[in-house]
């Protein structure tokens, strides 16, 4: 036994009853989750204050009882906010060291605050509605991220850039085309976090620990005071799952996989290889040895954030799995990581919104790159097949000689002479040129969602209606 659980013989005032000493320091220190769960007290307060005022409403607490313990948590929230609150360890948990201070505060009627209330429907309430402000940050996050896409697309809807696969040059895109792609990504991620939000705004107060309770609460109420659609049905999901938070995390980890390749791109295009884009100096470091350094370190760090993500999902998915119904210790390791989580994932995104919103793009280096690399081939095929009556495996092959042809020259395929093209296949015309520059390539491409600016513009449209 460690000096301090010697001392300690005072049991517990919350729960002590039958127990005649106090926990050991080590049980205290493992048992305790107040070092993190602490930033649950607006949640807590509220839950708490929805709680009191059904209880006096259906006569199960006097209305002066309410409204003494309404005040006294008024006092305890505005002593949190000062940083002026005694957090203690020995009291565990956010819960119990809200009520312990109600009770120096108001005395007596702060016992009757928790009739009809376990901290097991408590803490999956003030989780709850934790997660919730947490999707609609993620969602105004998203929306502003969206925004500052849409208006680097605007602006570039005709900006001619390489499109890749495998990294190589394939054909031409729009610079609005590629931004257009990530909105696309968000905006599904911003669909991701409304649909959790709405299936995660039912209430699990008043599943009681969890069975219920035989007080004759009022369930709806407390729901509807607490901004939830419905109580939950059943009280022993409502106090044992936690699949609002995985949703949580899933969303959150699915939306930085999207950030991470946008980060990617950024880190690649402003390299001095590229020179495709070129960051703010609001979100780039400097080298403390090597003056010309600018680093996109917000990007790389963007690039990063899923591990976290990701190990916050992975580790919640663990901690659920497996574990019998109802409430068990194990989910009080349900929180931790998803706060993490949740912060990181906010700045992520605030993160990337200023980064693509003071992006400046080199328009110039972005054409000269589309140029290269032989990346209108493919418009010459189509041009053979269109326009010559090739098969499209034919057309195929004679383009693969042409750019042979170029790179042995050391040229780009507009720059072959017409004599040299019909040296290939005699059915090339002069009219193969109008497909050869990378304007033309873009501006052909009018399938829905193809590169075409007219294309681009539509969709630049449909989401800022959409978003507005
Ligand atoms: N701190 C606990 C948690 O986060 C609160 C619930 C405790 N319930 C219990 N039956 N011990 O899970």
């Amino acid at each position: 036994m460690t000096d301090k659980a010697k001392d300690n013989t005072a049991s517990n005032s919350m729960w002590g009853g039958r127990f005649a000493a106090g926990p050991d320091a080590i049980m205290e220190a493992i048992n305790a989750s107040i070092g993190y769960d602490q930033r649950l007290y607006p949640q807590d307060i509220r839950g708490s204050r929805a709680h009191a005022a059904m209880l006096a409403a259906q006569g199960i607490i006097s209305s002066s009882d309410a409204e003494t313990i309404r005040e006294g948590l008024l006092t305890v929230l505005s002593e949190i906010e000062a940083g002026d609150f005694p957090f203690k360890t020995a009291l565990e948990d956010i819960h119990m060291n809200v009520e312990a201070r109600l009770k120096e505060i108001i005395g007596e009627p702060a016992g009757r605050l928790h009739t009809a209330r376990s901290r097991n429907d408590q803490v999956a309430t003030d989780f709850r509605l934790w997660v919730r402000d947490q999707c609609d940050a993620a969602i105004k996050g998203l929306e502003t991220l969206i925004g500052a896409l849409l208006t680097q697309a605007e602006a570039g809807a005709d900006w001619v850039m390489p499109g890749f696969t495998h990294l190589q040059t394939a054909q031409p895109v729009t610079w609005g085309h590629h931004m257009m792609a990530y909105v696309e990504m968000f905006a599904r991620d911003l669909g991701r976090f409304r649909d959790a939000r709405k299936r995660m705004n039912e209430s699990p107060l008043g599943a009681a620990a969890l069975a219920g309770t035989g007080f004759d609460i009022d369930r709806h109420a407390t729901a509807e005071a607490l901004g939830f659609d419905r109580p939950m049905a059943n009280s022993l999901d409502a106090v044992s799952d936690r699949d609002f938070a995985l949703e949580f995390l899933s969303a959150g980890s699915i939306c930085a996989v999207h950030m991470s390749r946008l980060a990617e791109e950024l880190v690649i295009w402003s390299s001095a290889q590229f020179r495709f884009v070129a960051m703010s100096d609001k979100w780039s470091t400097g080298s403390s040895i090597m003056p010309q350094k600018r680093n996109p370190d917000a990007a790389e760090l963007i690039r990063a954030k899923i591990g976290r993500m990701l190990g916050a999902t992975v580790a919640l998915f663990t901690v659920m799995k497996g574990l019998p119904l109802a409430y068990s210790k194990d989910m009080q390791e349900d929180k931790e990581q998803v706060f993490d989580a949740a912060d990181n994932l906010m700045l992520a995104l605030a993160a990337m919104s200023g980064m693509i919103a003071d992006l400046s793009v080199n328009r110039a280096q972005l054409e000269a790159a589309a140029s290269n690399g032989f990346s209108t081939a493919t418009d010459l095929a189509d041009w053979l097949v269109r326009e010559a009556g090739l098969p499209f495996r034919d057309a195929h092959h004679v383009t693969g000689t042409l750019v042979a042809m170029a790179e042995a020259r050391g040229c780009d395929l507009p720059d072959l002479d017409l004599a040299d093209m019909q040296s290939v296949n005699a059915a090339i015309t002069e009219d193969i040129y109008t497909v050869l520059g990378v304007h033309n390539s873009v501006a052909s491409r009018m399938s829905y969602g193809g590169t075409a600016p007219a294309q681009v513009r539509a969709q630049i449209k449909r989401w800022q209606e959409a978003l507005s």
